[in-house]
């Protein structure tokens, strides 16, 4: 099992040149890790799962995830990595088979969009609440890329309520705001 962060890393670096899509990587890392805590499981495995669930998008955008599947296999990564990849795309119908799966799916975008919402905050993240987030959530105009109808429903599947899931996300961006807030994130 691979669970080292410093190689999934490298493996996201080997991979992905785009600086948009190392930001949304590392926010969907930020998640997972703080979702992690929250529900006592493994910090650095889960982190690892949001550092390389897009590693092949930059390269293959019409065969994602599979082209990145292949490399994580090569790479030896465990089946639970790979099933949690494989669920956060739709077009997969793959079953998202553990709580670490359901996090990624409800985490990957809307840990963009709070960044998206963070980056037109003078403030930033200081005293970012979560009302101001489902605000922008109803917002049609702001991050249309982003699916509302996706970010409640993997909130639901999770089995997380959307207040607390919101705020949770907060909270684990706030942490690495540095990392995070210096460029824009693309929404993916
Ligand atoms: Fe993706
Ligand atoms: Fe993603």
């Amino acid at each position: 099992m691979k669970k080292n962060r410093e190689k999934a890393i490298s493996l996201l670096y080997e991979h992905v040149e785009s600086n948009s899509l190392i930001k949304h990587a590392l926010a969907v890392e930020a998640s997972m890790r703080g979702y992690a805590k929250h529900f006592g499981e493994d910090v650095e495995y889960w982190g690892i799962v949001g550092l390389l669930h897009d590693l092949d998008y930059e390269k293959y955008p019409d065969k994602h995830p599979e082209e990145g599947i292949k490399i994580l296999k090569k790479e030896g990564y465990p089946e639970s990595l790979i099933n949690a990849v494989m669920g956060h795309v739709d077009s997969m119908n793959t079953p998202r088979l553990t709580k670490m799966a359901r996090t990624l799916y409800a985490v990957d975008e809307l840990s963009s969009f709070v960044i998206a919402c963070v980056l037109v905050r003078p403030t930033k993240f200081e005293g970012l609440k979560v009302k101001s987030i489902k605000k922008k959530l109803k917002d049609k105009a702001f991050a249309r890329a982003v699916d509302r109808d996706q970010i409640l429903m993997s909130a639901e599947e999770l089995g997380i309520e959307i207040t607390e899931h919101i705020q949770i996300i907060i909270n684990s961006l706030s942490e690495r705001e540095k990392e995070l807030v210096k460029i824009n994130l693309s929404l993916i």
